[in-house]
């Protein structure tokens, strides 16, 4: 699926903007602050059904205004697909696919994407829950099943730790427990399939790239039954009570990166968090590629302060020629230099200016 073309209204500084992509790489470059990261956004809000910057509606929404669309048209071998998005503010998120109402959940997975920006960065550099984070949003993209299924537990999970504060009584929990146990035994059995699969593509995508580097992934997912599940959620239930949370689950799992064998996280230099999260990002795009038979768009804010500058060349050549890629850029010069050409036919680059209102 591909992005064709998008109309912004009332977009962050976009009043009332037309884009139209190519299928290959475009690039958008142009001065700080002219809006280049908020064209990837509202992009970005079409595949996922959320901003990567914020949840909060008076972010997005122009100061000038009360409310905002995006609307995007994608196509593919078979389909032409509309999907749109409004917001008022303070209130939900509405989407729209060919006209139709739809809610947030149907829109993840109709037109993947894959995102390189400095948010996206937190999967190497942040928190055990950033790492989670990014494992969690793959493996929803390739299975509605585990999306579904993870926000259900997210949901008892919550009621769980909500009564954990007002009861001490173990008989109280227990019915959470066992529908706990019943998502979470669930959710690591797909996560070992998933791991194994991202796990086995990042081996060969550090292998492609370059024979002395390995990136690996450690991770606790664990196999076991519903009634192992609440046995152990029984012996924590003491420390549970002391800590006000669950202890015990998926949603405690830590993944670590390695490179060459060193946790990336306490180790790593600048440079080898860059090319970190350079092969990581084009495995992501691999597995979805792989399991749900589409090619993700890629979406690249800031080339050059993403990757490695005289590697990104490199990393650009593991692309296949036909995937469809949206950079930004203050510079175009500068990408030519590193060999993207913006002529040939199904390229494109786009100069932004600011509209200055009087
Ligand atoms: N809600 C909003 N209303 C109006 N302008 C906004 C809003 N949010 C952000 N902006 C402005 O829009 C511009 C968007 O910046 P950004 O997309 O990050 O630009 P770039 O990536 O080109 O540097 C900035 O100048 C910012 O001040
Ligand atoms: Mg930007």
């Amino acid at each position: 699926m591909l992005i064709n073309k998008m109309h912004l209204k009332f977009f962050r500084n976009h009043i009332d903007f037309d884009i139209k992509f190519s299928p290959g790489i475009n690039v958008i470059w142009g001065k700080n602050g002219v809006g280049k990261t908020s064209i990837l956004e509202a992009v970005y809000i079409l595949s996922i059904g959320k901003s990567f910057k914020t949840n909060k509606s008076r972010e997005i929404i122009n100061n000038q205004s009360k409310s905002l669309s995006v609307d995007g048209f994608f196509y593919d071998n078979e389909n032409d697909l509309r999907i749109s998005f409004q917001q008022f503010l303070g209130k939900n998120k509405i989407f729209k696919i060919n006209g139709v109402k739809e809610v947030s959940k149907n829109i993840i997975g109709r037109f993947p994407v894959v995102l390189l920006s400095p948010e996206e960065e937190k999967t190497t550099k942040g928190q055990p829950s950033d790492r989670r984070k990014f494992f969690d949003k793959l493996f929803s993209l390739l299975s509605k099943d585990y999306f579904i299924e993870l926000i259900k537990y997210n949901s008892i999970l919550k009621n769980r730790n909500n009564l954990l504060k007002l009861s001490s009584s173990y008989e109280v929990i227990l019915p959470w427990d066992i529908q706990l146990s019943r998502y979470g035994v669930d959710l690591w059995k797909k996560k070992l399939v998933y791991n194994q699969i991202f796990s086995d593509i990042l081996d060969s995508v550090s292998n492609k790239y370059n024979n002395n580097t390995t990136i690996s992934f450690t991770t606790n997912s664990q196999n076991m039954n519903e009634e192992e599940f609440i046995n152990i959620l029984k012996k924590t239930f003491q420390k549970d009570l002391t800590t006000k949370r669950t202890n015990f689950g998926p949603h405690r799992d830590v993944y670590s990166f390695l490179l060459n064998g060193k946790d990336l996280k306490v180790f790593g230099s600048q440079g080898e968090h860059k090319l970190a999260f350079s092969l990581i990002k084009f495995a992501e795009y691999q597995t979805i590629k792989q399991e749900t038979n589409k090619s993700p768009t890629i979406l690249l804010d800031d080339l050059f302060a993403r990757l490695d500058s005289d590697k990104s060349a490199n990393i650009l050549k593991l692309l296949e020629d036909n995937t469809q890629t949206i950079i930004t850029n203050t510079d175009l010069t500068d990408i030519k230099n590193r060999g993207i050409n913006t002529n040939l036919p199904s390229n494109k680059d786009f100069y932004l200016e600011k509209i200055w209102k009087n």
